[in-house]
Parts: structure tokens; C-alpha cells; sequence
């Protein structure tokens, strides 16, 4: 389709995303096969318990469980926990319920990181192949995206700055291993083959180059790219000019193969194009996921799918068969937008589906916005304990770079990680609502451990009570406050807390 850019007008508004190019609807192309079932994996040995203090017990034992689709889950590499939490090996590989840095080369033991703990060798890890077929990310990927700050002007130079302050800011240490390339890497340009060609002027030795420096950090690499013809680029404001063709579409092969020869672990799909040419986003994600799993097989390198549909078209329904996570809903911020608490809540709601996630396919609220001007640390605070109690992926959207301590401080809080990324990866679901004054609870690893949050979106202070019984709980629970990291005693029936206007408590309870 051959459309020059000035007859587009690229806008977007509201929570949706309004194409106002009048397109001919071209159809999906995509005659790939269906996407096979992964062959069997072989998880590793157990993994060394851990001995952490976030608040669970330290076991870390039981044997893997079989894959969904085959494959066998590791040995547990789960300390913090009481019951282990098995190897859960979803979809093919042999994955460690929660082997983190035993992940990197499939070798030595990760660090601990608070109440879930992170250690573990032998069992993959994040991404890790156990065998052929779907890529594993056995709890929710922890990262750093770039669209968030930088929009469509990521360059080489941008991503080793945020690579490296990853590293140096601790953010490595804590569990964030993701350094993904958003829009705006490629315009569209392609060889007479029908290769991605890249501008070299920013991006120095291609794009192998920057995986291959993120890899050198001991991280792991994300691309992006649309599963239309065009790309957002085409139709909304990056800050590059529109760019036509900046999609994958009659090049799924092609292109997942290349990604996954310059080394990518991750690659986001979008779906701008998808959405104008109307196409049936299950049967293109069903031929993209299909392309990965070909490229996988010929590469060896597993690929976390990131279905970007923007919930449109029902993902939770079928995209846990297919991806690692999806987006169920716009963009919290659009290109020069400013960070809002309201977007936050209403992406945070569009993402309860509790039911599609299960260790290694999460519901996806979209990138964070923590630390970005305009948010204060209570709403840095709310914002990634919504995120946690969700089990969602932790994508920073923030400069790394100059980030200052308090976000620092909110991004590396063990305990917090330990919540979202608990090898169970359940999604918290909501147990009372008293106009606005609610309760969340997520079931938790372990003998009766939850975490629950108490949010007011009201416009006023008030209490908020957590009842034990609400949430599985008998008459007495030991509670601590996570964000202030006070023990609170043992609490009888219920325990109150006073919750400021739009912000929130973070809470672990444990029961007796
Ligand atoms: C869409 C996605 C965003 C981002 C932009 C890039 O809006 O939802 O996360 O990738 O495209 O243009």
C-alpha cells in the first residue's frame, strides 16, 4: 500500500489508537503453518534453596512438572518458599520455576532477591531453551523498554547508555535483565532480497552489534517490530518522520530469523498495521509465533513473543498459546505524553484477566512509567505494587540514566520483585470494593503467604481493612508492611490501615 505520509494524519487520542488514514484493507498474507507444539526440553538438576529474608520459609524442593506442550520442568530452584514451586516448564523448555540469574548460560547459581528467592542453577531460567519451541520466561520479564523516554529516536548510543546504567544503578542486581529496542530502530528499508536494512550511522555494526553489546553485560536483548505492513511510525507521531513499509508483514520468516540471528531474546509485536489493514490478530500472531518457533529451531535462540494488540481483539483468550505476554489494553502514555495516576488505574483494570496467566504468559499493562517526570514517589510506589500484584511484566519506561535514588530505590526493593515475580505468577484479584476503597490479594508460594494491596482511588484519606477471610485466610496473620518494611504483629480477623487519597499499602500476610 502506497500512501505518502501527508495523507495521513497521525493522531491518537483517548485510550484507543485512531487511525485516520483511510486504508484499503489488503487481508493477512500469512499462509505460515500453525504454530507447532514444542518438542521436549530436559529442565536441570535443583537449585540451591535460598536462605532469603523477604518473608517466606526456605525449602525449594519438589520435582519439575511436564511443560503444557511437552517438555520437562527442572527440578525447583525456588527458595523463599515452603511448598517449592516445581519446575513448571510452560510451554516446552525445561524451565526452573524461578532460576533467574541460573538462567544467563544456563550455569552458575543467581542471586537472591528478597521473599521469592532467585537462586537456582541447572533449571533455565528466564527465556531459557529447555528445548525446541516456545521460549520459557518463567516469571514475569524484568527489564528496561525505551519507547517510554525516547520514542522513535533510539539510536545505538541511547541503548548502551541505558545498558549500562542498568548495570550501574543496580538494577541488574535486582533482576532486570530486558534491554528492549522499541519503535523507531528501522524505517522500513529493505534489500532487494527483501532483508531489514539497517542506517549504520546510528546503529554501528547493525543491529548484532547492540544485542551483542547488551549481551556482554550479562543482559538480554529485546526488538520490535509490527505484524502489518506498516509500522506505528507510518500512522502516529514518533518523532522521525512517517515511515512506510516498517512492518513485518509478507516477511514473518525473514524477519523473526534475522532478529534471532543478531542475537534477540525478545521481540515486541505491534499492531498499528494490523489494526488499518484489519487483519484477525490471532491468525497473524499464530504465523508470527510459528516464524519464531522455525527461527528458534534454526538459531537455537529462544524468543519471548510480545503480543501488542492493545487488548483489541480478546488476546487473553489465545495469546497464553502463543507469546510470552500481551498487552490488554493503549498506551498508558502516548508519544509527549505526560504520565497521568488515571491511565495507570484504568491500564491496571484493563489487565485483570487472572484466568490466561500462568507461569511464563503474563497479562501486560503496558511499560512502566515509574521515575518519569510528573510522578511522585507515592505514585511510583502505587503504580509498581499495581504492577506486582498482577504479576506483570516490570518493563521500566524511565531514563535509567538519571534516574534518581528514591525511583532507584523503588525499582531494586527485593521484596516487592519477590511479589511480582512469585513463581506462581497468579494475577491478584479483587476481594471488596467499597466505592473505591479496595482490596487485592495475590496468592503467593509458600504456606499461606499472600500479598494484598489496599488502594483508595478516592478522592479522600480512609481506611481500608483487608478480612482475613476474605482472602482464604483462618482468624490470625502475621502482616508486614512492605513499602515501609515494618513487621505489624499478628493481626486477629482483619488488619486496617489508613490509606492516603489516590495512593496505596502494599501488604504480606501470612497466615497462621
Ligand atoms: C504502540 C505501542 C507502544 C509503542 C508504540 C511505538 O503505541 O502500544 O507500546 O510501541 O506503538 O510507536
Amino acid at each position: 500500500m502506497k500512501v505518502s505520509s501527508q495523507t495521513v494524519t497521525r493522531v491518537r487520542t483517548g485510550v484507543g489508537v485512531v487511525a485516520l488514514l483511510s486504508a484499503t484493507s489488503l487481508g493477512c498474507s500469512s499462509t505460515e503453518a500453525s504454530h507447532a507444539d514444542p518438542g521436549a526440553g530436559t529442565g536441570g538438576s535443583a537449585g540451591s534453596p535460598s536462605t532469603s529474608t523477604g518473608g517466606g520459609g526456605p525449602v525449594g524442593s519438589g520435582a519439575g512438572t511436564a511443560g503444557l506442550n511437552g517438555g520437562t520442568g527442572g527440578s525447583s530452584a525456588t527458595g523463599g518458599v515452603e511448598n517449592g514451586g516445581g519446575g513448571q516448564g510452560p510451554m516446552g523448555g525445561g524451565a526452573g520455576a524461578l532460576s533467574g540469574g541460573g538462567s544467563e548460560q544456563g550455569g552458575a547459581a543467581g542471586t537472591a532477591a528478597g521473599g521469592a528467592g532467585r537462586s537456582g542453577a541447572g533449571g533455565m531460567g528466564q527465556s531459557g531453551a529447555g528445548g525446541m519451541g516456545e521460549p520459557t520466561t518463567p516469571t514475569p520479564p524484568m527489564g528496561w523498554a525505551s519507547w517510554n523516554s525516547f520514542g522513535g529516536t533510539v539510536k545505538y548510543s541511547i541503548i548502551k547508555t541505558q545498558a549500562d546504567a542498568m548495570v550501574s544503578s543496580g538494577l541488574k542486581d535486582a533482576g532486570y535483565r530486558y534491554v528492549n529496542i522499541d519503535e523507531g530502530w528501522w524505517q522500513g528499508t529493505r534489500d532487494s532480497a527483501g532483508n531489514i536494512t539497517i542506517d549504520e550511522s546510528e546503529w554501528p555494526g547493525g543491529m548484532k552489534a547492540a544485542a551483542d553489546y547488551i549481551h556482554s553485560l550479562g543482559l538480554k536483548a529485546g526488538i520490535y517490530t509490527d505484524a502489518g505492513k506498516n509500522g506505528c511510525g507510518y500512522y502516529y507521531p514518533t518523532g522521525r518522520p512517517a515511515a512506510p513499509g516498517s512492518g513485518s508483514e509478507g516477511h514473518y520468516p525473514q524477519d523473526f530469523l534475522a532478529f534471532s540471528q543478531w542475537g534477540f531474546d525478545f521481540v515486541k509485536v505491534d499492531w498499528c498495521g494490523g489494526d488499518n489493514e484489519k487483519l484477525d490478530a490471532q491468525t497473524a500472531y499464530k504465523g508470527i509465533a510459528s516464524a519464531i518457533d522455525a527461527a528458534t529451531k534454526q538459531t537455537g535462540r529462544p524468543l519471548a513473543l510480545s503480543v501488542c494488540d492493545w487488548g483489541n481483539q480478546n488476546p487473553w483468550n489465545w495469546a497464553p498459546a502463543l507469546s510470552t505476554m500481551w498487552r490488554t489494553s493503549g498506551d498508558i502514555i502516548y508519544y509527549g505524553g505526560t504520565a497521568d495516576m488515571s491511565k495507570v488505574l484504568s491500564n491496571f483494570d484493563s489487565a485483570q484477566h487472572a484466568t490466561a496467566q500462568s507461569p511464563g504468559h503474563y497479562n501486560d499493562p503496558d511499560m512502566l512509567i515509574v521515575g518519569m517526570t510528573g510522578f511522585s514517589g507515592a505514585q511510583n510506589r502505587t503504580h509498581l505494587a499495581l504492577w506486582a500484584i498482577s504479576g506483570a511484566p516490570f518493563l521500566a519506561g524511565n531514563n535509567l540514566a538519571t534516574m534518581n535514588a528514591d525511583t532507584k530505590s523503588v525499582f531494586t526493593n527485593a521484596e516487592v520483585i519477590a511479589i511480582d515475580q512469585d513463581p506462581l505468577a497468579k494475577q491478584g484479584v479483587k476481594v471488596s470494593d467499597d466505592q473505591g476503597k479496595q482490596v487485592y490479594n495475590k496468592v503467593l508460594t509458600g504456606t499461606l503467604r499472600r500479598a494484598v494491596l489496599l488502594l483508595n482511588r478516592s478522592t479522600s484519606a480512609a481506611s481500608i481493612a483487608v478480612r482475613f477471610a476474605d482472602i482464604g485466610l483462618g482468624a490470625t496473620a502475621a502482616v508486614r508492611n512492605i513499602w515501609t518494611a515494618q513487621d505489624l504483629g499478628s493481626q486477629s480477623t482483619s488488619y486496617a490501615a489508613t490509606v492516603p487519597a489516590q495512593d496505596s499499602v502494599l501488604l504480606l500476610v501470612t497466615g497462621m
